[in-house]
Order: structure tokens, then sequence, then C-alpha cells
């Protein structure tokens, strides 16, 4: 319907800037509201005719049917499987392991907004004191850091992690892998977390249940 009746309007019914699908893989949980975990789950969104095809209905794109009741079109599981190998093909290898021209610097990141002014004692040294390595959940080779030396010293369990230590990649990219998708589940290729790599499910093995481990989970 465009901005119908109006010209030329930008906005209208609470409508969304889409973001574009390159690197979808790694830009989980989709949707505005992040209500969508995995691809299939999107495009299981899509089929059904969205999650509110009936009180949405007036205002309802008329692109998004419910494919499974309406004869325009009826995707089989192997169609439906192959959209998400398509949306994986979306993925470009050097960003997934920050390689160049996507490699980035040091970068150290204040983690829970409890990160001290610097005062000139809390300097580039004082903040990576007491680092641990973060959870495989963040990048290859990520820290948490205490971020403060003496109270590091008095208390080396009791200091909670202020500063995420993220290390420089360099041109030829992370030498710990690529960085994981959310909440780590298996994507298009092999990773630190998911050695061997795509977990392509079809059929009944792509109800995972409570334990969602690939981009191919309902
Ligand atoms: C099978 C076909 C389609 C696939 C596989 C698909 C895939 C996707 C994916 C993966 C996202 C999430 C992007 C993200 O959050 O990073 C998305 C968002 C979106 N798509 Fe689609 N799409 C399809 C059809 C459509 C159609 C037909 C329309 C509109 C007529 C549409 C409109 C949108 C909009 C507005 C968003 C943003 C929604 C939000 O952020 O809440 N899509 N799409």
């Amino acid at each position: 319907m465009g901005t119908w009746p109006f010209v030329n309007r930008v906005n209208r019914f609470g409508s969304f800037k889409a973001p574009q699908l390159r690197e979808v893989e790694l830009t989980g949980p989709y949707f505005h509201n992040g209500g969508k975990l995995t691809l299939r789950q999107v495009v299981d969104f899509y089929v059904r005719g969205g999650d509110f095809p009936v009180t949405n209905s007036t205002h309802r794109d008329f692109n998004i049917l419910n494919l499974n009741a309406e004869l325009q079109s009826d995707l089989s599981e192997e169609e439906k499987v192959a959209l998400v190998d398509y949306m994986l093909e979306f993925t470009d290898d050097r960003v997934a392991l920050e390689a160049a021209p996507f490699d980035h610097p040091q970068l150290i990141l204040p983690l829970d907004g409890t990160a001290p002014e610097s005062d000139g004692t809390i300097n580039r040294d004082a903040m990576l004191t007491g680092c641990v390595l973060a959870p495989a959940l963040f990048g290859p080779g990520q820290q948490f850091c205490a971020g403060n030396a003496a109270a590091v010293a008095a208390a080396p369990t009791a200091t909670g992690p202020l500063f995420l230590n993220v290390p420089a990649t360099g041109a030829a990219g992370n030498p710990g892998g690529r960085i994981p998708n959310f909440l780590g589940i298996a994507g298009a290729a092999p990773d630190a977390a998911n050695p061997g790599g795509r977990q392509r499910l079809v059929g009944a093995a792509a109800f995972c249940g409570t334990n969602v481990t690939s981009q191919y989970c309902h």
C-alpha cells in the first residue's frame, strides 16, 4: 500500500526500518524486539503469516501471508531449510574472523556502568589488571578485567569485572577463530564452540526443544 493516501510519508502505522540481511547469521536475535533466536524461527514466522495474523490483519503487509493456509504458495520442508541455507551464505568469513578490512585494534570496553572516571591512576595498565578469559559466548580471546590493581591485590576473587578487553585481531583475523553467534548457536561454519561446522537440521531433527543449538532449530 506504500504510504497511501499520503505521498512520500517516511513512516506509518508503527513500521520498522528493516535491517539489511548481510551477515544476518551474526546479528541475532532477530526483528526489532529480538523475538526470534534462529533463522529457521524467522522463516517459520513468515510462513505462518506473522505472529498476530488476525489481530494485525488490517495493517499487515499484503506480501505476508499464511503460506500453509493460503494457496498462492506452499513451501516444502526442504524449501524452508533452503531459505536458512541461503541466509547463512550471506556471512563473509572476513567479518566472522574480524580479518582485514574488518579487523580492529584492541578495545577496552566498560562493562557494567561502574567504571571509575579516569583520574590518572585508572590508566590502561590499571584497567587491564585482574583479567580472566571471558566465557565462550564472548569473542575469541576476550577477557574480563577487574580494572583495579589495589582491589584485586586485596581480594582477588571479590572484584567483579569492570572492563572487557577485546584483543586486536590483526589483518589475518582472530587467531582464536570466528566470533560466536548469539547464545553460541551453530551457523555456517566451524568455530570454537562448534568444531563440527554447520549443524544442518531438517524435519523432526529441527525440533530442538529447549536445546536450541543451531540456526536450523525451530
Ligand atoms: C521468506 C521471506 C523472508 C525472509 C527469509 C525474511 C528474512 C528476514 C530476516 C532474517 C529479518 C531480521 C533481520 C534482523 O533482525 O537483523 C527480517 C526483518 C524484516 N523483514 Fe523480512 N524476510 C522475508 C520476507 C519479508 C516480507 C515479505 C516483508 C514485508 C512485506 C518483510 C519485511 C521485513 C521487515 C519490516 C523486517 C524488520 C522487522 C523488525 O525489525 O521487527 N520480510 N526479514
